[in-house]
């Protein structure tokens, strides 16, 4: 298939942009740099890098490019609940007014099957953990309220053209390939794990926010899913569209870890101490954040394979091959 991958030269859009690629798939990114790495796809056959800002004037140009498209794998957006906060207008206009371009690109360019990457940041605080797909959409943060609104343009999509689409609402992505071609590096990095395997190579102390939640020991629980895993669900998720339909799956590894008990898994797998520095909790951060998977178990055949220490078995040995990141110049 002729694949479009909006945000490709991002940390999961890459990973799967190379998957697709290697399974014979012909492959154009299309990625604004803003936070991507060109290096993430340079070199791999059968992809080519675009460089365009969805939500600028002018995308159907700059796609011109691509040539035909039979479907679409959009990653490209902001993705710090945090900065959200300060800035709801360019969340807003990058992950909002650029789904919207890129949409009515697809619509005139007969694109009929749509992949988007959604989070769990749509649930807010949910009242049920591990939290099921229907759980009612109240996002706490202005990231998330841009995650709900894609997922609803994508609705209106499907009822007003047929486009059949798939949200997968991701919870924490984590860790690297295998062989170590694709591996975290946001600037400025706010996860949790490639924070806390920085802190354990340079002895430096990692913020824990919040300490006395309602959690078993006060810090956030969280649900990581290996990237390879994520990679997996993508290709399902491309096998699994239905015309005039929007199927929305949670993608997580449906148990959880609290802060401290990543950081301890980390000193287990670095054999390293990891200085911590207990901080307040930051807005947007829910307790607790536990994907329930079995819907794509049932429906895509899917579920992750890897833990918690193959996650950060992974992303230390990516880290340890590069300590400066993509360039060598992390920020
Ligand atoms: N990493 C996670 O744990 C996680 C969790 C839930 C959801 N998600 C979602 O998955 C997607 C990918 O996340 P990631 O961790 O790979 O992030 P990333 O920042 O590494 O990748 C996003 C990519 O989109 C590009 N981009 C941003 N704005 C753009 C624009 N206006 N036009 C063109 N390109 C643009 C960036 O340059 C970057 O390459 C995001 O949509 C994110 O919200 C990620």
């Amino acid at each position: 298939m002729n694949l479009l991958v909006a945000g490709g030269a991002g940390y999961v859009g890459s990973a799967v942009a190379r998957r697709l690629s290697t399974s014979g798939h012909r492959v154009v990114v299309v990625d604004d740099l803003s936070a991507g790495h060109a290096e993430a796809v340079d070199g791999i056959r059968g992809i080519r890098l675009l460089r365009a800002d969805l939500a600028a004037p002018g995308l159907d140009r700059a796609l011109a490019a691509a040539g035909p498209v039979e479907a679409v794998l959009h990653f490209a957006g902001k993705i710090a609940v945090g900065e959200s906060f300060a800035d709801p207008e360019g969340y807003r206009r990058a992950n909002v007014t650029g789904s919207e371009a890129l949409l009515a690109w697809a619509r005139a360019a007969g694109v009929r099957r749509f992949v988007f990457s959604s989070s769990a940041g749509v649930y807010g605080t949910p009242e049920k953990v591990p939290v099921p797909e229907s759980a009612p959409l109240r996002p706490v943060s202005p990231y998330g309220e841009t995650k709900v609104a894609v997922e609803e343009r994508l609705a209106g999509a499907a009822k007003e053209w047929g486009l059949g689409a798939v949200a997968l609402r991701y919870f924490n992505a984590s860790g690297a390939t295998d062989g170590g071609r694709h591996g975290e590096d946001h600037r400025p990095e706010t996860h949790l794990i490639p924070r806390l395997l920085a802190a354990a190579a340079s002895g430096s102390a990692v913020p824990i926010y919040g300490t006395d939640g309602p959690t078993p020991d006060g810090t956030c629980v969280r649900d990581y899913v290996h990237i390879e895993d994520l990679v997996e669900a993508h290709v399902r998720a491309l096998d699994a569209v239905r015309p005039g339909e929007v199927r929305a799956f949670n993608v997580g590894a449906g148990s959880g870890a609290s802060v401290r008990e990543v950081i301890a898994a980390a000193e287990r797998v670095t054999g390293r101490t990891v200085r911590t520095k207990d901080e307040p909790p930051r807005r947007g951060d829910p307790p607790s954040l536990v994907a329930d998977i079995s819907l794509a178990a049932r429906e895509l055949a899917w579920k992750p394979t890897r833990g918690l220490e193959e996650i950060l078995a992974s992303a230390w040995s990516w880290h340890r091959g590069r300590p400066g990141g993509y360039s060598g110049r992390r920020g």
